[in-house]
């Protein structure tokens, strides 16, 4: 194929677009040309942790909005890539909940052995995207960080994987540039210890105000406060925790909320989500959506209806992660190869009414992970990505809400039948509030009978 590909972006949603191409190249496909564009010095996305915050030894934004002691919030079970078991990685089964460090491992296990890395250049950030209607091309331009150059460069198709969890979404409250302790975001956090015996205050309630709750309260922070907008979270939660209405203001250290209550709080943690935050892209290629499971504008999750040789990858949130990332690259892999065809623009964008009117319906958690599940189901279909048990999938990540509401501190220490192998998981050495270690060393020890 004489076609050029663009990626941009190699993390999680990136590598499975360069898996994909080469697990068709491996089988005799004559694949296109693929150049990967990767800001960062490794590959992982997200999963490559760093200390720093803020910008890099380069200027650049931190991409990473990962944390020490971050352990897997979901079963892996859920998330198994159906080409590459934890057991064909690890040699065996392990437990359910990995540590960041197990996880990231694991990613890049995979594409290790495909041999992709070749494909990236590394530290190599896209500044901007322009599509030429007469030519039908895009013209790239690369900023090599290395060698302080940037360039342009042409393809015919693009493919955004930058993911949408580290451009931190930041509100202010009134009183916040008087306070006396720390203002952080949730982008910016990293390491539990720093709030040892300290009271915290957390706004939002979401995955990472109960995580990032959860780390300071296990690394022995005084109390936790978590504000909420619109509902409390309302877990069993331990006795130093207490979620109260949005905060109104903060006069000194004492935090004032919307019943009228107080409390005197050291620090106040942003858990405020993300933006989809696209600065390289010009309006007409930039995808504007919410947060949610069916995306704006984009044909089967994955095709820019108003451009449809421009694809984005891992825009949904996000109960399936990576083997969703796996079923939409190979479903674009498919259409740039000509095995699978794109509709017309009205039914392309009726596809997309179609699936935000489905989600809206939903009624509750359990109906939205059907709902992701069903949808890989539904790419996987038209690809040759091995078929796995979505359902299985759906019920590991059942069992998983159901653990929370009985014990939001103990629901790591659960297992799950892995729907790739079939393998029952073990459980864990140490129960998860009392393993401070999360090294990928610790978490694969074997627990001495
Ligand atoms: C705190 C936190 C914890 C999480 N924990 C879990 C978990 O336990 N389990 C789970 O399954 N998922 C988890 N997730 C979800 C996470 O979104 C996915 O696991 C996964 O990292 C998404 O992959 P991605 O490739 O789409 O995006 P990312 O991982 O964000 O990777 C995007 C890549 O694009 C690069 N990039 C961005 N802009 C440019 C540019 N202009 N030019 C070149 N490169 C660029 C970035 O450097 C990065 O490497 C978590 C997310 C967060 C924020
Ligand atoms: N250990 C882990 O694996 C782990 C840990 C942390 C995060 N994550 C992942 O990270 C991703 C992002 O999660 P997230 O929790 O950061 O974001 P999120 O799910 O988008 O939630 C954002 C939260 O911020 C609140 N919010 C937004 N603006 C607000 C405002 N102005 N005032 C008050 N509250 C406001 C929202 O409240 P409303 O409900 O009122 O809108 C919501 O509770 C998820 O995929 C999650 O799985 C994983």
């Amino acid at each position: 194929m004489s076609d050029k590909i663009a990626i941009i972006g190699a993390g999680p949603s990136g590598l499975a677009q360069l898996r994909a191409f080469q697990s068709a190249a491996k089988k005799g496909a004559d694949i296109p040309e693929i150049v990967c564009f990767e800001r960062q010095d490794d590959w992982g996305g997200l999963w490559n942790y760093t200390w720093r915050t803020g910008v890099d030894e380069y200027g650049e934004p931190v991409h990473c909005s990962m944390y020490r002691y971050l352990w897997s919030n979901g079963p892996k079970e859920g998330l198994e890539f159906a080409d590459y078991s934890f057991e064909e990685h690890f040699g065996r089964q392990i437990a359910s909940y990995p540590p960041r460090a197990v996880l990231f491992d694991y990613i890049k296990g995979r594409v290790e052995k495909a041999d992709v890395r070749k494909w990236i250049r590394f530290r190599t950030p896209v500044r901007h995207v322009a599509y030429d209607e007469a030519s039908g091309k895009f013209t790239i331009t690369a900023h090599n960080l290395l060698e302080d150059h940037e360039y342009k460069e042409e393809f015919d198709h693009v493919i955004v994987a930058s993911g949408h969890f580290s451009t931190p979404n930041v509100p202010e409250f009134e009183g916040f540039s008087t306070f006396n302790g720390r203002v952080l975001h949730a982008h910016d956090f990293r390491d539990a210890v720093e709030f040892k015996d300290k009271d915290i205050l957390i706004i939002g309630t979401s995955y990472s105000a109960e995580d990032i709750g959860s780390q300071c309260w296990k690394y022995g922070c005084k109390s936790v406060t978590v504000s909420h907008r619109t509902a409390p979270i309302g877990y069993n939660w331990p006795d130093n925790w207490s979620e109260v209405p949005l905060l109104q203001k903060v006069e000194g250290n004492t935090a004032t909320f919307k019943d009228g209550s107080t409390k005197d709080v050291d620090a106040i943690i942003l858990c405020t989500g993300y933006q989809h935050s696209f600065a390289f892209l010009p309006d007409d290629l930039r995808l504007d959506t919410a947060n949610r499971l069916a995306t704006a504008d984009l044909y089967k999750g994955v095709v820019l209806t108003r451009n449809p040789k421009m694809y984005y990858l891992g825009m949904q949130d996000q109960w399936f992660t990576f083997n969703m990332f796996d079923a939409q690259a190979w479903y674009v892999r498919d259409i740039i190869m000509g095995r699978i065809d794109v509709p017309s623009c009205e039914v392309m964008v009726k596809d997309v009414e179609d699936r935000v009117a489905a989600e809206d319906a939903l009624p509750d958690d359990y109906a939205c992970i059907k709902y992701q599940g069903d949808y890989v189901a539904e790419l996987i279909a038209d690809t040759d990505y091995p078929s796995f048990d979505l359902d299985g999938a759906c019920d590991a990540f059942y069992q998983w809400k159901k653990h929370k509401k009985q014990d939001i501190m103990g629901f790591r220490n659960n297992s799950y039948r892995s729907v790739i192998t079939g393998t029952m998981a073990p459980l864990h050495h140490t129960p998860w509030k009392d393993a401070m270690d999360d090294s990928l060393e610790s978490y694969l020890q074997i627990k001495d009978s």
